[in-house]
């Protein structure tokens, strides 16, 4: 038997949840999105989950999420209404939510830089209501869904809304991983981990991960990381410059959003090699210019763009890249707040991706 949308049983209204501010959040009765314009979808959440940039959000690092604001930015569901000016979705179909809206049309959409899109970009739980929730609006359907067959798995293509768009876009493209290069990468959450399986579709010679969390090392260890390192003894970067005989690594991916982190990249980096940034940071960084200018590096800076959730599709049906390894835990979407507790204690509770399930809508 199919129970109500919501806990009212009333069509207008859904629960979701809510920023309420640094430090709060809270699962609670709001009212159901509309379309506001005519290439809008509204879409029935059947899967989600929660960012590390959620975890930033209520630490108070990013400033453009004000309170009120239902978070999220990933998911999958089902199409429930589209405006008049939606042409390739209808009712019924099942669809990947990208964690950037793109308006398709305006300047930087048309150079594939979907991230900076003039009336998009990220704007899912951040400034327009998100994905964690019963119920959501989705700017520019057209060009922000991905359409799915029905016999997809939600789960693992709910790891592409974001992570792993990020994790290669942000981390192994920008940082040009090549066949033969020394790779580090600095954080191993689920977007290090996503530029860990990413980066090994370009054969580098070696990856070594840094977290300070033994748990994730040895799920990185046992998804292709040839070294893993725990920095919390403050000698990463010496064990770094001690394995390459004091050369550095090509690639340094920096996916932790903190200064300790980045200093890690900047001191281990090879002449000629590229630091990418993929970490949201709320801090300023310290950048040694004053030892870097003569080394040839490059540093990129990246919000995901998105550009390659086509070919990600591709390579999950195909089976190349098994996108579901990332996921750890599986809550109902009401337990939101338990898994939120989950995972904002990733060590203790050996959490990865935390997937959220919509009871409520049967896929
Ligand atoms: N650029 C983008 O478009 C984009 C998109 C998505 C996520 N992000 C960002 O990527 C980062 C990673 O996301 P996630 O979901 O994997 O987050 P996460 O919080 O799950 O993972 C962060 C990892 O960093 C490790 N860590 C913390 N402090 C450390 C230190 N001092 N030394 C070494 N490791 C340390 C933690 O143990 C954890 O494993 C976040 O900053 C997130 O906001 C950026
Ligand atoms: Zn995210
Ligand atoms: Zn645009």
């Amino acid at each position: 038997m199919e129970r109500p949308a919501s806990d009212d049983n009333s069509p207008t209204t859904m629960m979701a949840l809510v920023y309420q501010g640094p430090g709060c959040r809270a699962w609670e009765k709001r009212t159901k999105p509309t379309i506001l314009q005519e290439t809008d979808a509204i879409v029935r959440i059947t899967t989600t989950t929660i960012c590390g940039t959620d975890l930033h959000i209520l630490k108070g690092d990013v400033p453009t999420v004000t309170s009120g604001r239902i978070l999220g930015h990933e998911g999958v569901g089902i199409v429930e209404q589209v405006g008049t000016n939606v042409l390739d979705f209808h009712k019924g179909d099942k669809v990947l939510i990208s964690c950037i809206t793109s308006c398709g049309r305006c300047s930087f959409c048309r150079k594939g830089m979907y991230s900076q899109c003039q009336t998009g970009g990220w704007i899912l739980g951040n400034t327009i209501d998100g994905t964690q929730a019963e119920y959501v609006r989705i700017p520019y359907a057209d060009t922000s869904l991905y359409a799915l067959a029905p016999e997809s798995d939600d789960e693992a293509m709910t790891m592409l809304s974001d992570i792993f768009p990020t994790g290669l876009e942000c981390g192994v493209l920008n940082g040009q991983v090549k066949p033969g290069d020394i790779v580090a990468i600095v954080g191993a959450g689920p977007v290090g981990l996503a530029a860990l399986l990413t980066a090994q579709l370009y054969s580098p010679a070696e990856i070594v991960m840094i977290d300070l969390d033994d748990n994730r090392l040895s799920i990185a260890r046992s998804m292709g990381a040839t070294t893993v390192m725990n920095s919390s003894d403050g000698k990463a970067v010496e064990s770094v410059m001690a394995m390459t005989n004091s050369a550095g690594v090509d690639v340094a991916i920096e996916a932790v959003g903190i200064p300790a982190t980045f200093n890690i990249c900047q001191s281990i980096i090879a002449p000629g090699g590229h630091i990418a940034n993929v970490g949201v940071h709320g801090k300023p960084v310290e950048f040694h210019l004053e030892r870097l200018w003569s080394y040839n590096i490059t540093l990129t800076t990246r919000l995901v763009d998105t550009v390659t959730t086509p070919m990600l599709l591709k390579i999950v049906k195909s089976g190349r890249l098994d996108a579901k390894r990332l996921v750890s835990h599986r809550f109902e979407l009401s337990e939101i707040m338990k898994a939120y507790d989950t995972f904002e204690n990733a060590s203790k509770e050996r959490a990865l991706k935390v997937v959220l399930k919509n009871a409520n809508a049967s896929s």
